[in-house]
């Protein structure tokens, strides 16, 4: 027995660093994949190859706990130990990962690594469970396994969202939308060539300041839970009972929220000039007010919003490096492309990795 399993990248569309604060995101999927296949073993060994980091690891399914240090395969580990807690009986396998998504360039490679590999061991197992807690548990993994306190939004965009559409997620209720998207538009990804880690703090920074906003304005808002729970005006009446830091990482969050309700409007009404426009207040706003932007990204959306071809650009992901997406029209998507491309080569001394965004499965079984 073969069983070929994938997961494709997601691309957020809008709705950066919300999803831990219970708000909205509005990611879609594309053709870019991490690829595992996986053949039995007669014993409860996991042995994994990857070629993409050319490592290989192994581990026994009777003895899964955290590593000291979060490399690659902890969060293979992770997904095995969330599927033998939900009393999916696995079995030992050979495993072979691969992935054509550039890592940690705010694609989510991570999250795809988690949901191919979850995939190739239910198949092997001849298990399944639903999409829903498939990717809960594959969160799961990265938060214990990997100790990134992540959000809710790439493992369900990777489970859940259907081929070409785009999903509207709310993240505290776990209320999904499909998104058909305008048949004219088109969204490119440039890389800066800048890199994050996730595991080097800063985000679980971020998600830490927005917890200690929330405990600081509940004491005059009881109400507020989660960020997702404030509104603008009453985060401006209490601006006194925050410093300054804690102030813009609100208005972000707040703001953000709103952009992704706006984004989908637009998106309805075929506005590709108002998608354009949001980007662009998104960029600004996780720029200066959530601070995960860096001076490559800013020139990159820069270089990309200096073609008359773009209508908007904004870093995606986590931050602090990785893709600049930018929204123009199908018809210019290869001439804009080489714009931006020939734009930042000129200041960054390289040619930039690009992508344009095209319409993927969501995670599966190829061979099932
Ligand atoms: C990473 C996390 C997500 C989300 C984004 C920022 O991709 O895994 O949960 O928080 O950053 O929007």
């Amino acid at each position: 027995m073969l069983i070929h399993a994938s997961a494709p990248a997601r691309v957020n569309i809008i709705g950066e660093h919300t999803d831990y604060n219970g708000g909205l995101v509005l990611p879609t999927n594309t053709a870019i994949f991490t690829r595992v296949m996986a053949s039995p073993r007669e014993d409860r060994v996991l042995r994994v190859r990857s070629s993409t980091v050319d490592d290989t690891q192994s581990f026994t399914l009777d003895d899964l706990r955290p590593g000291e240090t979060s490399t690659w395969i902890e969060y293979v580990k992770g997904v095995a130990a969330g599927l033998q807690k939900a009393d999916i009986a696995l079995r030992g396998a050979e495993l072979l990962i691969d992935s054509d998504i550039p890592l940690g360039a705010g694609l989510s490679s991570s999250a795809s690594l988690e949901l191919s590999v979850a995939k190739a061991l239910l198949g092997i197992s001849g298990e399944s469970i639903s999409d829903r807690d498939l990717a809960l548990l594959c969160q799961q993994a990265e938060r214990s396994y990997a100790g990134v306190q992540c959000g809710i939004m790439d493992q369900y965009s990777l489970a859940c969202a259907q081929y070409g559409n785009a999903l509207l997620l709310d993240c505290r209720s776990l209320q999904t939308q499909q998104v058909q998207l305008p048949t004219d538009i088109a969204f490119i990804l440039t890389d800066s060539g800048v890199r994050h880690s996730l595991t080097d703090g800063e985000y679980n920074n971020r998600s830490e300041e927005c917890a200690t906003a929330v405990a600081l304005l509940a004491e005059s808002l009881p109400g507020v839970k989660l960020l997702r729970d404030l509104r603008l005006a009453d985060l401006e009446a209490r601006k006194a009972t925050l410093n300054e830091t804690l102030y813009r990482r609100c208005r972000h969050v707040v703001t953000e929220i709103q952009r992704v309700q706006d984004t989908f409007d637009a998106l309805e009404d075929n506005d590709l000039q108002e998608v354009g426009s949001l980007l662009n207040a998104c960029h600004e706003s996780l720029r200066d007010d959530y601070a995960v932007s860096c001076a490559e990204l800013d020139e990159l959306v820069e270089c990309a919003n200096s073609s008359d071809l773009i209508f908007g650009s904004r870093m995606v992901g986590a931050g602090f490096g990785g893709c600049v997406l930018s929204v123009c029209r199908k018809d210019d998507a290869v001439a804009a492309a080489a714009n931006i491309q020939a734009r930042y080569a000129a200041v960054s001394g390289s040619r930039p990795w690009q992508h344009l965004v095209t319409p993927a499965h969501p995670a599966r079984v190829e061979n099932e």
